[in-house]
């Protein structure tokens, strides 16, 4: 079993490959059947891929869409092995059933309650919603599986009502008995419901909306796993499951659907262990870049140019970002067919609208006319480079580059992550949706 690995695929392709009963321990916080435009990141599609199959049919279709999944999770665990199954009051309901269905109600090991503080509005009609649900079941019988029971400090209040013995050890004295019970001294046997916050400005956020903090990663590794075992996250987002994973010594297997998200852990293990994971099915050709949806692959473009996303949502006049430090509009083309003359046309008039003299446009090719185009603009003051991908993809080969391969780079240097996209700049479901069918760009 290979580790230290980030797969870039749909999970079920890479899961039914992995050998059975491979996996000390899992941890999957998949999308959540919610509002979609939560699971939009840096503008990237991938995490709606399936969007169609998992939401339009509601929630049994994302039950429908889960069920492989999580069944061939089951079947890589280890007899001593746990499963964590993080989800949000939307759909936790079915998946505690599902779960029930897959593993056998017997398995279930705890509810686990994650309670965190926002610093959200106040609804109107309901409580503030503060908290995810964190399904544990076991793949065999409770008493085989791995656990460290966690423990936390004994309250001040506590001990203080509590006596030392003349070697310290900290005790209490039965009412009824008389007799001594001493305490614990590496604290007090938690519960299932566990208070940690990601505050909103501190320095582990990477600007994922849905990052979760390391420190219940931490929680969670330390309890079901041991120096050496096996993690494996099927949905694994920016790597705080990976990230943590690394730091605790234990080997581990990452699996992300998204370009963008495989980029971002790259750049987070090389940033906090010097660390390069094995990157297995990242777009690295023009056929596979080819292959991307119309929104990751100007989404990979702007990143490998070190650009910015545009700030309107898109349709801002065929201007799809601005190279990072001109600011000049950038226009990015996946069409199969050579990039011709209209186009060089119609980018001139956004120029000429949003008073930029300098701009590029991104394409697989161009043709003669599209060319000859860019002489005539250059004549009425308009200066357009056309830029073939092949040119961007060997940008991203330079060290420094937000797509560079991970690796030392120079003096092991803290690398970038790709430039975060605002809520208001993501696209809309209907793009994504049109996206999905290849209808944009
Ligand atoms: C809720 S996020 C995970 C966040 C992660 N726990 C963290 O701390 O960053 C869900 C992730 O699942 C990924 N995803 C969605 N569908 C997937 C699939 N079929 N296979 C693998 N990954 C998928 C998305 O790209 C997204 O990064």
């Amino acid at each position: 079993m290979d580790t230290g690995v980030l797969y870039c695929n749909d999970n079920l392709e890479r899961l039914v490959e992995f050998p059975s009963e491979s996996v000390d321990l899992i941890y999957l916080d998949p999308p959540f059947f919610t509002n979609r435009h939560y699971e939009v990141i840096w503008g990237d599609e991938a995490e709606v891929r399936s969007f169609e199959d998992r939401w339009e049919g509601g929630v049994q279709h994302y039950i429908g869409w889960m069920k492989p999944r999580v069944a061939e999770m089951r079947r890589v665990l280890k007899p001593t092995g746990t499963l964590y199954l993080h989800c949000d009051p939307h759909a936790n309901h079915h998946l505690r059933v599902m779960l029930d269905d897959i593993f056998g109600p017997k398995r279930f090991l705890n509810e686990i309650v994650w309670h965190y503080q926002t610093s959200g509005g106040a609804p109107k009609k309901t409580l503030i919603r503060n908290h995810d649900t964190i399904f544990r079941y076991a793949k065999g019988k409770a008493r085989d599986v791995t656990w460290t029971a966690p423990r936390e400090p004994w309250p001040e209040k506590t001990l203080k009502k509590w006596q030392r013995d003349e070697e310290g050890r900290i005790y209490h004295i039965h009412n009824d008995t008389g007799k001594r019970y001493y305490i614990n001294p590496d604290g007090k046997l938690m519960d299932d419901v566990w208070d940690i916050t990601l505050a909103a400005r501190s320095k582990e956020r990477l600007g994922w909306p849905t990052q979760k903090p390391e420190a219940l990663l931490q929680r969670i590794i330390e309890a079901s796993s041991n120096e050496g075992d096996i993690v494996l996250d099927p949905f694994c987002g920016c790597g705080t499951t990976v990230a943590v994973a690394e730091r605790m010594k234990r080997r581990w297997i990452g699996i992300d659907i998204s370009p963008t998200a495989i980029t971002v852990m790259g750049r987070r293990l090389w940033n906090q262990s010097r660390c390069v994971p094995t990157v297995v099915d990242v777009p690295d050709s023009e056929s596979a870049l080819r292959r991307l949806k119309p929104f990751e692959f100007q989404n990979y473009i702007i990143n490998a140019l070190n650009g910015t996303h545009s700030p309107k949502k898109s349709g801002d006049m065929g201007i799809d970002g601005f190279w990072f430090f001109t600011k000049d509009p950038i226009q990015v083309k996946q069409s199969e067919h050579p990039v011709g003359r209209n186009v060089v046309d119609n980018f001139e008039t956004a120029m000429r609208r949003g008073k930029y003299d300098t701009g590029y446009i991104v394409a697989f090719s161009f043709t003669k006319d599209a060319v000859e185009e860019v002489a005539r603009a250059k004549g009425d003051g308009f200066h357009i480079k056309l830029i073939r991908v092949k040119e961007v993809m060997l940008q991203t080969k330079r060290p420094g580059n937000p797509l560079a391969k991970f690796g030392p780079q120079p003096e092991g240097e803290v690398v970038p992550l790709p430039p975060m996209r605002k809520t208001t700049e993501m696209p809309s479901a209907m793009e994504l949706i049109e996206s999905d069918r290849g209808e944009t760009a």
